[in-house]
């Protein structure tokens, strides 16, 4: 699928499809109006008649309308004038995209210039409606079915004061939608197939695609054990598939900046709970125990196709949590590369225990930053549902640069607290921590385990147990938290939308 931008006159340009906008007032915008002149009010004798009311989210195809070249006009509700909201376009996108996917649409124009006018606005616009449509349109794909006609979108441009911020947009959105669909197509494999094994030669094959800005170094369990990373290798013990760390370095060519971000995703290909063996139902989910890994790969994808001003290193942490004769069990007592011991209640708690580990292994970066992704916690699901993402910082900077990025990109986080007092919860009789608390509050509890381990850098824990897939008939990969990831790297390389 292509975008572009032009300067078009709705009664020149021959296409498929115009798409032009009408509120609700029964009003026409000024690319509708056009339309309706040339037509002989065509347009608003339909609006007249009923047809349609310029609701957000309703929209009229119209064929062989008079005087006009294109082959059809595709009218859709843009709500009250002077009143228009980004977030309505998700809306008008979703019904709008099923009527244009014809086998005899293929190009489209979009004339929905009334609705943005500072170069802000138009930066925006641009942003979102294409996030949109990828997102509708990467739903209708699936493993039997494929059935994307659409090749390209033009979008009408009229003032070209506001044409630099359209072309950023584009550019934007382009590498955004391309690293989000990287990350959903790898978490939507099914486990037989995405491994820990296969998610790191997916990881190193990044490092052909772009050559000159990214190395990837892959760890296996020898030089796991080398380094001492004994809780993440106990959890890969029961699997015969056995767990590998990706280390995808990208920094861009001549750059001063001496800034390290590290992002760390969870890899968990299949998390079955291991000995503490979880109930059969909907355990077919857990292949989407790796959706962190892919979120810090797909994030790692958008910083690489923008060249971003920065050092970014992904670490996709790949592993696989099996029952076995040689799982770890309850009550076994780990030693984690820090030093720490943890005594394990659960062997379903597994993810901070691969996570403490590579914590303890991004210290040799001297990172600036960390953030680590993880469908971490069930609880997080029962604390904020599908919608929210769970953040978690030990800093206060940090917690609002991803605020502000989760409300620009519509990627929404909520944060939660990690006071002292929550220590008590992980305590253990026998070692330095457990790796449960049964206390309640377990998506904090997770994290406050996740905090002892990443005191020497600024960090943020995102639980997206609750958003990183959808379930049952809509069941799919959503590419949560990559947007937000990638709005925040390119805040921080200060690259100003207009
Ligand atoms: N991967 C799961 C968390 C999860 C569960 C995400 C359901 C999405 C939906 C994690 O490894 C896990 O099993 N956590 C346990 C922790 C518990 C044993 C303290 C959980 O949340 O039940
Ligand atoms: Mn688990
Ligand atoms: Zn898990």
């Amino acid at each position: 699928m292509n975008f572009f931008l032009e300067n078009f006159d709705l009664n020149v340009v021959q296409t498929d499809c115009i798409v032009v906008g009408i509120f609700k007032s029964l009003e026409l915008t000024s690319s509708a109006d056009i339309l309706n002149k040339y037509s002989n009010d065509y347009i608003s004798k339909l609006i007249h008649q009923g047809d349609i009311n310029g609701e957000i989210g309703t929209n009229l195809l119209l064929y062989n309308v008079p005087n006009i070249i294109s082959k059809r006009i595709l009218l859709v509700g843009c709500g009250e004038k002077n009143n228009f909201k980004l977030c309505f376009l998700t809306k008008i996108i979703k019904n709008a995209i099923p009527v244009l996917n014809k086998s005899s649409i293929q190009h489209v124009f979009f004339s929905l210039n009334e609705l943005y006018f500072c170069k802000n606005q138009t930066y925006w616009f641009i942003r979102k409606i294409i996030s949109d449509i990828h997102k509708k349109i990467f739903k209708i794909t699936t493993f039997f079915k494929k059935e994307i006609y659409l090749k390209s979108i033009t979008f009408n441009i009229k003032d070209k004061n506001l044409l630099l911020s359209a072309q950023t947009a584009l550019k934007h959105a382009k590498a955004i939608s391309l690293g989000l669909t990287a990350a959903k197509k790898i978490s939507n494999l099914p486990p037989n197939i995405c491994n820990p094994l296969y998610l790191s030669l997916e990881a190193k094959k990044l490092s052909h695609t772009y050559k000159d800005n990214i190395e990837v170094t892959t760890i296996d369990s020898e030089k796991m054990k080398i380094l001492g990373m004994h809780a993440y290798l106990a959890v890969g013990n029961g699997s015969k598939n056995k767990p590998y760390m990706s280390v995808i370095k990208y920094s861009k060519k001549n750059t001063f900046n001496k800034k390290v971000i590290v992002l760390i995703g969870k890899g968990l290909t299949f998390d079955s709970g291991g000995i503490s063996i979880k109930p059969s139902q909907n355990m077919h989910e857990m292949k989407y125990d790796m959706c962190g890994a892919a979120a810090v790969y797909g994030a790692l994808i958008t910083a690489a196709e923008l060249n971003l001003p920065l050092n970014v290193i992904g670490v996709l942490a790949g592993c696989e949590n099996m029952p076995g004769g040689s799982s770890f069990r309850p009550g076994d007592v780990l030693n984690t590369m820090s030093g720490k011991t943890v005594e394990v209640l659960n062997t379903d708690a597994e993810g901070r225990l691969v996570l403490c580990d590579v914590f303890k292994y991004v210290e040799r970066f001297s990172p600036n930053i960390v953030i680590d992704v993880a469908t971490l916690t069930g609880a997080c699901v029962t604390a904020l549902g599908h919608y929210v993402t769970g953040l978690f910082s030990n800093n206060e900077i940090l917690t609002n640069d991803l605020k502000k990025a989760a409300q620009q990109t519509d990627d929404k986080v909520w944060q939660l607290p990690l006071f002292d007092e929550y220590a008590q919860d992980i305590k253990s009789n026998i070692a330095h921590f457990s790796n449960v608390g049964n206390q309640g509050a377990g998506a904090i509890t997770a994290a406050f385990f996740l905090s002892q381990f990443t005191k020497k850098y600024y960090w943020a824990h995102l639980d997206i147990a609750g958003t990183a897939w959808e379930s049952g008939m809509n069941k799919g990969s959503t590419g949560r938290p990559v947007e937000l990831l990638s709005q925040f790297l390119l805040n921080i390389s200060n690259l100003n939308e207009c």
